[in-house]
């Protein structure tokens, strides 16, 4: 189905599978979600166990309105009416969480994160299932986020107790989680830093460095702690010029999988076993939708290890960077004495 036109019946019934504790991967704006009622806390213990989640990484509890938000969370005030305006969309926000919201989904803290996605499936899966969904990313722990129904489908058929088939998800990325206590970004992500910034009128705290944002030694977000997006294949990232690829590859020509922009893979080719083109490199979303499916594609391949460049951090440029060195497990080089280290 697709949000244009969604089957309406199949939306029933896996809203009466989530209503009996049964499990839905479902798609959002951002990444498909693995989802369960919020208020049944074995259910949800049962995403952990799908997903090979390390049970101290809470999850969103995602809503259709406000005042279903409001039934999982404390709202202050002043964050209503702009929750209320800008809701739905890829944008999370930490919150007290009310009595009843089961230790599984919050991990035994005291905050839950909330968000209403920008979709009309999830939506009205949501609304059909009359309960908030708690719902991680729809993929196998520490490897790349489902962009399309076809990964989650990988990932999950046969342990889900349903799939529902959207094609591909608008953003590709996931949200952005602010914690509105401290006003922090916990995981930049498809909602900008800009944008939040002028929602709020405040200026954003944004932790780590510029190299290892989001990795931190005492961790705000259990999330931050854990290894993300990597694929099988081991993936480095290629700090220098594009034009100097070749010579700093050299001792590994024809041997690497090389993933950046087209303009890029262009250049690359000739170095390379095989290159993964992502989009122009002026479209930083296109390349940020394309970022996780190419991760995933590269797994079909067989090759020692691959390369992805970097890209700039302005707008969705951070989230997609944060995923890059996530994903790469913060290991980069410029030149071929540096990969000799990291290729061994
Ligand atoms: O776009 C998205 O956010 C997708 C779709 C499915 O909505 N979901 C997603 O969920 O990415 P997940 O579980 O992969 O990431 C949730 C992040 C984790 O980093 C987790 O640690 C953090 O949110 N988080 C959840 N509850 C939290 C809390 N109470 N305090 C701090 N961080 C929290
Ligand atoms: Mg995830």
């Amino acid at each position: 189905m697709s949000e244009a036109s969604p089957d309406i019946k199949g939306i029933r019934k896996a809203a009466a599978i989530i209503k009996e504790g049964g499990i839905v991967v479902f798609p959002t704006e951002t990444v498909y979600g693995i989802g369960a009622n919020a208020f049944d806390g074995n259910a949800c213990l049962r995403i952990f166990e799908l997903k090979g989640r390390e049970q101290d990484n809470p999850l969103i509890v995602h809503v259709s309105s406000i005042n279903m938000a409001e039934k999982v969370a404390v709202i202050p005030k002043m964050y209503k009416k702009i929750l209320g305006n800008v809701w739905p969309a890829p944008l999370t926000v930490i919150l007290k969480a009310r009595k009843g919201i089961p230790k599984s989904v919050t991990a035994g803290l005291r905050t839950v994160a909330v968000r209403m996605p920008d979709n009309k499936i999830a939506l009205r899966l949501i609304e059909e299932s009359g309960t908030p969904i708690a719902a991680p990313s729809a993929n196998i722990s520490k490897r790349p986020s489902s962009t399309r129904a076809s990964h989650a489908i990988k990932y999950f058929y046969g342990k889900a107790d349903a799939i529902i088939d959207a094609g591909s998800s608008r953003f590709g990325i996931e949200s952005t989680v602010i914690d509105l206590d401290n006003f922090e970004l916990l995981r930049p992500g498809a909602f900008s830093v800009d944008g939040i910034e002028k929602l709020f009128g405040r200026k954003l705290k944004i932790y780590g460095t510029q190299e290892k944002r989001g990795y931190v030694a005492k961790p705000k977000s259990p999330g931050m702690k854990y290894m993300h997006y990597a694929p099988l294949t081991p993936i480095f990232l290629f700090n220098g010029d594009i034009r100097s690829i070749g010579n700093a590859t050299k001792p590994y020509a024809g041997r690497f999988i090389f993933i950046g922009s087209d303009e890029s893979c262009k250049i690359a080719k000739r170095y390379a076993k095989d290159t993964i083109g992502i989009g122009r490199r002026e479209d930083v979303d296109v390349i940020a939708h394309n970022l996780f499916d190419a991760l995933i594609r590269l797994d079909g391949k067989t090759s020692e290890f691959a390369v992805i460049e970097c890209f700039g951090e302005e707008g969705i440029g951070l989230a997609l960077m944060n995923r890059i060195r996530k994903a790469c497990s913060y290991k980069s080089f410029t030149d071929a004495d540096s990969l000799i280290k990291l290729v061994g």
